[in-house]
């Protein structure tokens, strides 16, 4: 006799599974889903975590019932769904609202405002680390760094990064998403709700008007640390000899030209590198080519 994945997961001590199944239709509309994502991958176990967001934007969060319907299209038991699904913070595991939004404290962000963003936006809420809004709108948290620590102090809604936030701006943000106004990250299309990003994280397309036009980068300021690293000179603000007022160098000028006002000092990366690298050779100054 064979053991269903849900009775496996009895045996090993889950006794909250098996779990209530999804209405026929959901679970057809689900598993045709499911078949399309497997078939990206050449072992169906790859494709858990994608699965894991398919099911997060059915219900909003991971449920018993999408980790029992994972285990049951991936041939996995129970256990090592959930092993996974509780690995990952991205993995909701209760009922939350439509934005999640994320206050990094950790230390940059913290003394650069971010601690302070987060305790006001409690008292403004209403609601502690990991609560909901009565509304449904906002699930609060504070977030460990999400690596844009340069646009310090950095509040994350759905993924998204809304860079050098304020008290006021922290709060102007959740107060436009309680009111349904269309909010745009710093980078990237307008926000979707945390159902609909789930559903492009589990690697269906953002269908929405101009959303992949909308993509961007980070922009000059994080590849400093990378050229620097290379040996190459960093962007300077200098004094336009036009109006006098600083201007941030162009990106490429800047790198490959250098001049004796981006001179760097003997703390920064070594200038011997750069000049001598032939693929760079020592060029007219920016001014000079001006
Ligand atoms: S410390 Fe906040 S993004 Fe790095």
């Amino acid at each position: 006799m064979t053991t269903s994945s849900s009775e496996r997961g009895v045996s090993l001590g889950m006794p909250e599974l098996p779990a209530p199944a999804y209405p026929d239709d959901v679970r057809a509309r689900l598993e045709a889903d499911a078949r399309e994502i497997i078939a990206r991958y050449p072992d169906s176990r790859s494709a858990l975590l994608p699965l894991l967001h398919l099911v997060q934007s059915e219900e909003g969060h991971v449920t018993r019932t999408g980790m029992q319907f994972c285990a049951d299209v991936l041939k996995l038991t129970t256990a090592e769904v959930t092993a996974v699904a509780t690995f990952y913070t991205m993995y909701r595991r209760r009922p939350s609202g439509d934005y999640q939004v994320g206050v990094c404290t950790n230390t940059l962000c913290a003394v650069m405002g971010g601690d302070a963003i987060f305790e006001q936006l409690q008292e403004h809420l209403g609601i502690g680390n990991g609560e909901t809004t009565d509304d449904g709108k906002i699930t609060l948290e504070h977030i460990e760094c999400n690596a844009a620590c340069d646009f310090a102090p950095v509040v994350m809604v759905n993924w998204e990064f809304f860079d050098n936030q304020t008290v006021q701006s922290a709060k102007r943000l959740v107060d436009d998403l309680r009111i349904g106004h269309t909010v745009s990250p710093t980078r990237g299309a307008p926000l979707c709700t945390f159902k609909e990003t789930a559903r492009i994280l589990a690697g269906f397309p953002d269908e929405r008007d101009g959303a992949v036009e909308a993509s961007g980068s980070a922009g000059p300021a994080s590849l400093v640390g990378l050229r620097l690293a290379r040996g190459e000179t960093a962007p300077a603000r200098v004094v336009h000899p036009r109006d006098g007022g600083p201007h941030d160098e162009p990106q490429d000028r800047a790198v490959h030209e250098p001049s004796s006002a981006q001179h760097l000092s003997s703390h920064d990366a070594p200038q011997d590198t750069s000049a001598s690298d032939p693929a760079h050779p020592a060029g007219p100054t920016a001014e000079e080519g001006e």
